[in-house]
């Protein structure tokens, strides 16, 4: 098969973890006879500096024309002083509108290995198996704002079809799971979550009466993935609270650095990234997981280009390599520790091996 693959490494650790997926990539085409081809383009920070712009207009088409596209991270303190009217989120928050990818699947499934990480008891993380659907191209995120030093206004809106489309997404993947689903609000507040429960509502009525469905508020949802994360199976929420609640249930697998994520719209097209941010912090120094964005080249070839086996032998290299103790240095904090370009090199050799 070929395919061509456009690589946005973005801002601070981004680089560093793709060039680990891009060596996965090659390892999965030679071992497979894939023609899996990569090419480069700038966003966020990177791409303001060197062409004024988050996301470049020769970037986006470039994706327009890809087959999949595999982010990094964007954003950093150089472009985030309080005054910048120019962001490296605005050129994420573009191509995700520009391409229409209106369904985020963030798979939450701690790996037995590595439970003794967690803040959580191992009992309580055991089975956990969360797919969390986050609506990605509306909301808050996307309605107009106003801003000056005395006020400012971001506004909240979503139509019905937006809110059918996502739900639909959620129910389809809960009936090829346990056939349950939670959908959170804030109904008992806002006006879109109103509207979101009656709609949700509906369309499991209508469409999905074989999967059962529950709806949550958002508060006590943020408390029931600590109390009791092992009940859920395919969350549904709108984009701010699907943001939050994410980057809440990844604590669950011990570091936000594992979690893989698939952005994709009606064609199937997709954007993946890990789900975790730029952690300038840590950036230039080697050391970022690139286990996220690693899981998140499984999800692209199983979901862009139906290359179940290859996938399955990414996610067993990062299964074996996690159990041997291949980690960086969010999990262990002494000199045993990995580089990220260590981790990358056991990962091929498993890939090669299996
Ligand atoms: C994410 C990130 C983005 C978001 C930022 C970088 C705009 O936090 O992908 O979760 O809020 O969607
Ligand atoms: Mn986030």
């Amino acid at each position: 098969m070929k395919k061509q693959i456009v690589v946005l490494p973005g801002d601070g650790v981004g680089p560093e973890v793709t060039a680990v997926a891009v060596e996965v990539i090659a390892a999965i085409g030679a071992k497979y006879d894939h023609a899996l081809n990569i090419e480069y383009a700038d966003i966020g920070g990177i791409a303001i500096d060197n062409h004024n712009d988050p996301l470049p207009a020769d970037t986006l088409q470039r994706c327009q024309a890809a087959d999949a596209i595999l982010l990094g991270a964007v954003g950093g303190p150089k472009w985030s002083n309080p005054g910048a009217t120019v962001r490296p989120e605005q050129g994420l928050l573009k191509i995700r509108a520009a391409l229409g990818l209106f369904a985020n699947l963030r798979p939450v499934k701690p790996y037995a290995s590595l439970a003794h990480y967690s803040p959580l008891r191992a009992d309580r993380v055991a089975n956990v198996d969360v797919m969390i659907v986050r609506e990605l191209t509306g909301g808050i995120y996307f309605g107009d704002r106003v801003e000056s030093n005395e006020l400012a206004t971001d506004t909240c809106s979503y139509s019905a079809d937006e809110v059918r489309r996502i739900v639909r997404v959620a129910g389809g993947l809960a009936r090829t799971r346990r056939q349950h689903l939670v959908s959170v609000d804030k109904a008992n507040v806002l006006a879109t979550s109103r509207l979101w429960r009656n709609v949700t509502s509906e369309v499991m009525r209508t469409e999905f009466p074989d999967v059962e469905l529950e709806h949550l508020l958002v508060d006590a949802a943020a408390m029931h993935l600590l109390q009791r994360p092992a009940d859920f199976d395919v969350m549904v929420t709108e984009n701010l609270f699907g943001d939050i609640l994410t980057d809440e249930a990844s604590v669950l697998s011990g570091s936000i650095g594992l979690l893989p994520s698939a952005s994709i719209n009606a064609s199937g097209v997709g954007l993946y990234e890990p789900i975790h941010g730029s952690a300038p912090d840590i950036a230039g120094q080697g050391i970022a997981n690139p286990y996220g964005t690693v899981a998140s080249v499984a999800m692209m070839l199983r979901h862009s280009f139906g290359m179940t086996d290859e996938a399955a032998t990414i996610e067993t290299a990062i299964d074996q390599c996690l159990e041997a103790g291949h980690l960086t240095a969010d999990l262990v904090r002494d000199d045993t520790a990995l580089s990220t370009q260590q981790v990358g090199s056991a990962l091929c050799a498993a890939i090669d091996a299996l």
